[in-house]
Order: structure tokens, then C-alpha cells, then sequence
């Protein structure tokens, strides 16, 4: 937990390897199958305008990934945060980031998929507006099903 001023943290994208290095450790500590350096890299090269991290005193300490699919939908792909800074509301900083860069690109619909039986992620997701969807059986490797969650989101005037 991170009782500091939560104004301290900077949110950015991501920049270089050093970057990719401090969010594969953060994915290593967050997910029982996570990413791989490699995906990491190509995700951040794919996509380093919707690769954005948290940082606190040059520390990086979490990340959102998303994308735009069709010109009308964003996904997001993951969101993990260092264990040690949970519950501080970090996350919940990254995806108004997200959110606010959808909505400059005129996107209306958020999607996401969650494990079934991560519920402190979908606890998370429901604070933040997202509704259940529907289920998808066999989603991930293990054979767990996927919980799919939309949020629609308010355009500015
Ligand atoms: C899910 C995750 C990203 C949340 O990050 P976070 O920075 O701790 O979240 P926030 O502090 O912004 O939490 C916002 C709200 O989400 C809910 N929430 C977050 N963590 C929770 C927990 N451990 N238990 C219950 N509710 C929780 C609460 O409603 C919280 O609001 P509150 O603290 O005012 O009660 C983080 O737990 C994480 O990295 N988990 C591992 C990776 C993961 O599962 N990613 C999602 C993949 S689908």
C-alpha cells in the first residue's frame, strides 16, 4: 500500500528496455502464466502509444496495455501493479489514463476479459464501471473459462 500522495505518480508510456525489463518483473509477481519478454517486447513495439506505465520516483511500479480494435472498440490486453504499491489506487489511475485516451480517439465501447476465478480483478473492474458480459468456456491455457466485462464510455462535449 502506497499512503504517499498518489499526485506524486507519472503516468507515460513506455520508452525502452529498461522500462520493458521493470514491467516484465511486475508481470512475473502479478500472473501464475505471465507474459514472456519476448511478447512484452513486441507488445510494446506493436503498441507504445497504449503501452502506459505508473511510475513513482523513477520507480516503476505498474502498467495498463491496451489496444483499438475496428476503429470503435478498446481492449484491454492486461493491467498488473507491484504488489508492494496495491490498493493505493494506482490502477485505477492507469485505466482513467486508458480511458481518457479512448474517448480522445472518439472510443465508445471498453472490453476486457478476466479470469473467472480472479475476482479481486473483477471486484477491481466492477468498482470501475465495468459490467459482466458473458462467459467464454476455455478461454486461457489451463482451460479456465473467461469472464468478459464492457464498460461503455461518456464522451466529453
Ligand atoms: C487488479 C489490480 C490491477 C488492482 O490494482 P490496484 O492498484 O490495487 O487497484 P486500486 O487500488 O485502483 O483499486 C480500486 C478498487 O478495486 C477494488 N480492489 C482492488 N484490489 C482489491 C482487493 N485486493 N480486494 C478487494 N477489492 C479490491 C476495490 O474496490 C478498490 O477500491 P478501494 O480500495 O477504494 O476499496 C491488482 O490487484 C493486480 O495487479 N493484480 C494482479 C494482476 C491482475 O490480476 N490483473 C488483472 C488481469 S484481468
Amino acid at each position: 500500500m502506497y499512503n504517499d500522495n498518489l499526485n506524486n505518480i507519472v503516468i507515460r508510456r513506455i520508452k525502452n528496455e529498461d522500462d520493458l525489463r521493470a514491467v516484465y518483473i511486475i508481470e512475473q509477481m502479478s500472473f501464475n502464466n505471465p507474459y514472456s519478454f519476448e511478447l512484452l517486447s513486441i507488445l510494446s513495439n506493436l503498441h507504445y502509444e497504449t503501452f502506459l506505465l505508473a511510475e513513482i520516483d523513477h520507480r516503476i511500479i505498474g502498467y495498463i496495455m491496451f489496444i483499438i480494435q475496428r476503429n470503435y472498440l478498446g481492449h484491454i490486453i492486461s493491467i498488473a501493479i507491484d504488489p508492494l504499491y496495491r490498493r493505493s489506487g494506482i490502477a485505477s489511475k492507469l485505466m482513467e489514463a486508458a480511458e481518457d485516451h479512448l474517448k480522445k480517439k472518439g472510443i465508445l465501447v471498453l472490453r476486457l476479459e478476466a479470469r473467472v476465478s480472479n475476482l479481486i480483478a473483477r471486484k477491481f473492474y466492477l468498482k470501475l464501471g465495468f459490467k459482466n458480459g458473458y462467459i467464454i468456456p476455455n478461454y486461457y491455457t489451463n482451460g479456465e473459462s473467461a469472464l468478459v466485462m464492457f464498460k461503455l464510455l461518456k464522451q466529453e462535449k
